[in-house]
């Protein structure tokens, strides 16, 4: 694995293993973008690169852009060491991981600026948090030009933004889009996990929890969206120590909310454990479980 931290380098080292790979009869590059401290879920997001590119790109990148001044960007976990080990055990070909400085020689003067899929959710919360996420994505998606870019289901308001910026935009990439991954006791895998103490940590299970009492209500037959969602608060009231910003039921393509649940329909969960904000969701009818180190389970 090269590793990489100028852009004049990764063009040059990318363009290398490009051509190597052309000569071979192949040449399709994935990208796989992160904030590293990298754990199963993003090495799930490798596997599914390497399965549809020969050449399998990774960026970890704590983007400041995506960060409001009030939030945990000092704090971020950052494990450089511990990522280059990961990446490349797991196969990735090429490491490009930037300073801040690199990607932003001087503050922005333009951003991507994401339509009203971004006002909701994640977005009211954290305002102007994915002009910062589509920026850096816009970024980083001219500088490794891939044919193939892989995100988690885990941040399905991100997942689905990109994928607006990709069609609206005619960005020249197919845009993968892989489940999440969860610790044994259902738990969504997570960098911020790491900030989250014994106790936190037992408390934080609620979450998958509550998503999982919507599933069973849905599977039961219920379809109402104030049925199920009183079944998700149910379960986390049994945790009054996590806070929800939010329980809600969303289209798939708009994330507008709806009134009935479908096949198809996501459910979310945004809740605060302590100073931890954890993000959760599953889609009705058809989110595969998947297990950190195992296969999908039932
Ligand atoms: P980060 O939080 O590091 O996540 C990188 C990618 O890993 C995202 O596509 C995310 O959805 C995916 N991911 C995280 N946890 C996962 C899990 N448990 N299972 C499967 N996939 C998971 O998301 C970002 O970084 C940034 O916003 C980024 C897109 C890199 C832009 O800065």
């Amino acid at each position: 694995m090269l590793t990489v931290t100028t852009v004049a380098a990764l063009r040059a080292e990318l363009g290398r293993l490009r051509d190597d790979a052309r000569v071979l009869g192949g040449g399709r590059v994935a990208l796989v973008p992160t904030m590293g401290a990298l754990h199963e879920g993003h090495l799930a997001l490798v596997d599914e690169a390497r399965r549809r590119a020969d050449v399998v790109a990774m960026s970890v990148f704590v983007n400041p852009l995506q960060f409001a001044p009030t939030e945990d960007l000092a704090r971020y976990p950052r494990d450089p060491a511990g990522d280059a080990a990961k990446a490349r055990a797991r196969g990735v070909d090429l490491l490009f991981a930037p300073e801040a400085a690199e990607l932003y020689p001087r503050e922005p003067r333009v951003r991507v600026v994401p339509g009203a899929l971004a006002d909701r959710w994640e977005g009211a919360v954290r305002p102007g948090h994915f002009a910062g996420v589509l920026t850096v994505v816009t970024k980083l998606l001219h500088l490794f030009a891939p044919d193939v870019a892989v995100f988690g289901q885990k941040d399905v308001q991100q997942a689905t933004l990109v994928r607006a910026m990709v069609a609206d935009l005619d960005l020249p990439v197919e845009l993968v889009v892989a489940p999440t991954v969860r610790e044994a006791d259902g738990l969504a895998l997570s960098s911020r996990n790491a900030y989250l103490d014994a106790e936190a940590r037992r408390r934080a299970r609620v979450i998958p929890a509550a998503l999982a009492a919507i599933e069973s209500a849905y599977a039961a037959g219920t379809r109402d969206a104030a049925a199920l969602l009183a079944a998700a608060h149910a379960e986390l009231a049994r945790e009054p120590e996590v806070a929800p910003d939010y329980v809600a039921l969303a289209d798939g393509e708009t994330l507008e909310p709806v009134d009935a649940a479908a096949e198809g329909t996501v459910a979310m969960i945004a809740a605060r454990v302590g100073r931890t904000r954890l993000l959760d969701n599953v889609i009705l009818g058809v989110s595969p479980r998947i297990r950190a180190g195992g296969a999908a389970a039932a």
